[in-house]
C-alpha cells in the first residue's frame, strides 16, 4: 500500500536545446540533446518519492528499451510500479524543445502504450487507490480511465488531485470528483475561457472552476508562484527560488509531487503549497524532468533558508 497513488504515463523525453524553434520546412542546428525519463505521471511519482512520500504509479508500458528506462527510474527513486505490459504497443516518447535564453519549453508527447490505459487497468488497481491518502492523475492517458480512478478514490474518501495537463475539455461531473485541481496559467485559460495574466485574473478563473464543482483550485503561475483558492481562503504563494533557471520542463510535476507529499503528512494546504513551490524551485535549476527532482533534504534546506 502507498500513501500517494498516481495514475499517469511514462515516456522517454528527447530534449533538444536551441536558440529558437524551427519553422515548418526548416532545419536548424541545436546546441545539445538529452534522452531521459519523462511523462507527467511518472515525473510526479519520482518527485513525490524523492520528497519522502510512499508512492505508487499505475501505468502501461510497451516491452522495449524505453520501458527499461521507466523501471530503472522508478527503482532508483523508490517508486512502486503497477504496470500493465502491452506487447501490442510501444513505450512512448516526447519531443521537448528548450529555449536557450530562458529555459522555457514546448512539448509534443506521444503516449504509446500509456495512451491505451483502460478502465479495466484502473479497476485492477482499485485496492491500491482505495488505500491511498492522496490520489493524483493528469490528462495524458485516456480521460475515462482518469475519471474511473477519481470515482474510486472519491468513494473511498481519498483526497483527489487532478493536474489537468495537457489541457482538454472536461465535463463538470469529472471536475466535481476533484478535491483540488492544479492547472498552470494556460491550462486554466483553456478550461475556463478566461485570461490569466494577473493574480486578480487567476482568482476570477479559480472562481469559475469552483463554480463548476472542484473543491479547491491551485493555479501554478510560473515565476509568480501559485494561487490557492477554495470557498473560504485565497492565498498567493510567491515562487521560491533556488538559483538560476536552466530548464522549466517538469516544474509543474515537481510541484504536484512535493505538494502531495506535504498533504499526506497532514500539513495545512498553504504550507503544502510552499513545499511544492520549493520542490519546483530546485527542479528548474537542473536539466531534465525526473532527473531534476530534489531530495527531501534539499527541499527542507531551501525552506529553512527562507526563514
Ligand atoms: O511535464 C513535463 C512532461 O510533459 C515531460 O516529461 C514530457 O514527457 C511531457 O509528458
Amino acid at each position: 500500500m502507498s500513501d500517494i497513488v498516481i495514475l499517469g504515463i511514462f515516456v522517454a523525453d528527447t530534449a533538444y536545446r536551441a536558440d529558437r524553434q524551427p519553422k515548418m520546412g526548416e532545419t536548424i542546428l541545436g546546441t545539445s540533446f538529452i534522452l531521459g525519463p519523462g511523462g507527467k505521471g511518472s515525473n510526479q511519482s519520482v518527485a513525490a518519492a524523492m520528497a519522502g512520500g510512499k508512492t505508487s504509479i499505475i501505468t502501461r508500458l510497451g516491452k522495449d528499451a524505453f520501458a527499461d528506462i521507466a523501471r530503472a527510474t522508478w527503482a532508483k527513486a523508490g517508486v512502486m510500479p503497477h504496470v500493465t505490459e502491452d506487447a501490442e504497443s510501444y513505450t512512448g516518447a516526447a519531443y521537448i524543445f528548450i529555449e536557450n535564453a530562458t529555459g522555457n519549453n514546448a512539448i509534443i508527447v506521444a503516449a504509446g502504450a500509456a495512451g491505451r490505459i483502460s478502465v479495466a487497468d484502473v479497476e485492477a488497481s482499485r485496492a491500491l487507490i482505495e488505500g491511498a491518502k492522496v490520489f493524483i492523475t493528469q490528462l495524458e492517458q485516456p480521460i475515462p480511465a482518469a475519471k474511473r480512478a477519481l470515482e474510486i478514490a472519491r468513494a473511498a474518501g481519498v483526497r483527489t488531485i487532478l493536474n489537468p495537463a495537457p489541457a482538454a475539455p472536461l465535463e463538470d461531473d469529472l471536475l466535481a470528483l476533484c478535491d483540488i485541481v492544479t492547472p498552470n496559467e494556460s491550462e486554466t485559460e483553456s478550461l475556463t475561457g478566461l485570461p490569466v495574466t494577473t493574480i486578480a485574473e487567476a482568482e476570477a478563473a479559480a472562481d469559475a472552476l469552483l463554480a463548476r464543482g472542484v473543491g479547491a483550485c491551485l493555479i501554478t503561475l510560473g515565476e509568480r508562484g501559485a494561487l490557492y483558492r477554495d470557498r473560504t481562503r485565497s492565498v498567493h504563494v510567491p515562487v521560491i527560488s533556488a538559483g538560476k533557471v536552466v530548464d522549466t520542463t517538469g516544474a509543474g510535476d515537481a510541484f504536484n509531487g512535493g505538494f502531495a507529499v506535504a498533504l499526506t503528512e497532514g500539513r495545512d494546504v498553504v504550507d503544502a503549497v510552499r513545499f511544492g513551490c520549493a520542490t519546483a524551485g530546485i527542479s528548474v535549476t537542473r536539466p531534465g524532468t525526473a532527473p531534476a527532482m530534489p531530495s527531501r533534504a534539499e527541499i527542507e534546506a531551501l525552506l529553512a533558508a527562507q526563514g
